[in-house]
């Protein structure tokens, strides 16, 4: 019976591969800029972790974990999201006493039991950044600069920032309470999760996807009347720098995340191409975590892009770089000959592939064709015979009577080629 792999886990093949390396090593080179420095984080933690920082009535936390019982009888679940382990990590290893600022960024594997669609996976892969100690407003541009940097340098063409504030403790309270208020007034046109969410929760009203709540909430209040005076500021700052340094966003107080543990600075980033899950990355401030976590009082702020959603939106994937020389023999004592060269160019540095066994030198060139290499060296009867190989230069579809005698160093033979290139003595292939 045939094995496939579970719903909504996919695989990644060497094409895609080949794109997520390029995205991924485009932002890893971005971040070494604005100073960030990787953390790996482990993929289970304790449950407790997510559902303290996540929040009990996020989705998330209600339907969407792997979770399961290790044979201790303690209860883990498979990370849904970077920040609330990245929060754990700091407090674990102290990272405050060893630097004011912390600029982390982690790489990896999320998972959340959604249902599977167009750049909706079980498995998921972000790319995510974190800033502990700095609650600035420049901090929380940077952040955003940052992103629409990288996305600029991976051709995502039409990426647009959605922002709001959601307040802090000291004015998001009356919000809520207004929400609240609303809410009962309309309870009977919401959905059941709505009403059951309501007190508990009343924010995600505002994010609730039934035609019907969203009718509702089109009139509900707004936080942007209830920010207090820090918080205004502190937004209207985060703003004027991305003005300045011509971000595209657009301010919207309706946009609340899926995540209970921001406050202040909410964004995500939407791109086209992507259908109706448009978003390609989102974050945040989020002050309160690092304390909630059981660590000091220190400020918080990050965001993450989901790596399946920019390789659908990014620009083409630069040329692969893969084998430089095709070795193509005829005969078994050529076989021998060419793994030998193979081995010895690898060891030498050079991206060479060598197949034994083929029945003609077109079957040779056709794998040649497909694998782009430069050169072909041509190893049959009479190239044997006379202890050199026969070149054919694929990009300028010459060939060369090979000068270089196949008992050669490695090295000498590919500066050989080089040197080849560089002063062809040839006749047309
Ligand atoms: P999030 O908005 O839940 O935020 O996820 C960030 C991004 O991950 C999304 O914009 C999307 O591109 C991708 N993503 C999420 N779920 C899926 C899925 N099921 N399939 C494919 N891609 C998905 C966070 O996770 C926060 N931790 C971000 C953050 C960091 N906030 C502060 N710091």
């Amino acid at each position: 019976m045939k094995i496939s792999a579970v719903k909504g886990f996919r695989d990644v093949l060497p094409e895609e591969s080949d794109r997520w390396n390029w995205i991924e090593s485009t932002a890893r080179e971005l971040f070494t800029r604005y100073n960030y420095r990787e953390l790996r984080l482990p993929i289970a933690e304790k449950i407790g972790l997510f559902s303290r920082s996540i929040g009990e009535s996020s989705d998330i936390v209600e339907k969407e974990m792997y979770s399961f019982e290790d044979r201790d009888g303690s209860i883990l679940a498979l990370r849904p999201e970077g920040t609330a382990s990245v929060v754990r990590a700091y407090v674990e290893h102290s990272l405050y006493v060893k630097e004011a600022v912390s600029k982390l960024f982690y790489v990896g594997p999320m998972f959340r039991r959604e249902r599977p669609q167009k750049g909706r996976y079980r498995q998921f892969h972000q790319i995510g950044l974190e800033v502990l100690g700095r609650d600035d407003p420049a901090i929380d541009a940077e952040v955003i600069v940052l992103i629409d940097d990288l996305l600029g340098r991976l051709g995502v063409s039409q990426a647009r920032v959605r922002i709001s504030s959601l307040g802090d403790g000291q004015c998001r309270p009356a919000y809520r309470e207004a929400l609240v208020e609303f809410g009962r007034a309309h309870v009977d046109a919401l959905c059941d999760n709505c009403r059951r969410r309501l007190e508990q929760n009343p924010l995600r009203l505002l994010d609730c996807k039934e035609e019907g709540c969203q009718a509702v909430t089109a009139d509900a209040p707004s936080m942007d009347r209830y920010l207090c005076a820090p918080c205004r500021d502190h937004f209207d700052a985060v703003c004027a720098i991305l003005t300045g340094e011509g971000v595209d966003y657009a301010v919207d107080q309706r946009l609340v995340r899926g995540l209970d543990y921001y406050c202040r600075t909410a964004f995500e980033i939407v791109a086209e191409g992507l259908g109706s899950q448009n978003a390609v990355g989102g974050g945040g401030r989020y002050d309160g975590l690092v304390k909630a976590m059981g660590g000091p009082e220190i400020p918080g702020v990050g965001a993450a892009l989901g790596l399946e959603r920019l390789a659908m939106v990014a620009g083409e994937t630069p040329l692969h770089g893969g084998a430089e020389i095709f070795i193509a023999p005829l005969g078994a004592d050529a076989d021998l000959i060419a793994a030998r060269l193979a081995h010895g160019l690898r060891r030498h540095g050079v991206a060479v592939e060598a197949e034994s066994g083929a029945k003609s030198l077109k079957s040779h060139m056709r794998r040649a064709d497909k694998l782009g290499v430069r050169w072909v060296v041509i190893l049959g009867e009479q190239e044997l015979g006379r202890g050199a190989a026969s070149i054919r230069d694929m990009s300028a579809k010459l060939d060369f009577q090979c000068a270089i005698p196949l008992d050669s160093r490695p090295e000498d033979f590919f500066d050989g080629l080089r040197r080849l290139a560089a002063e062809p003595v040839s006749r047309p292939a």
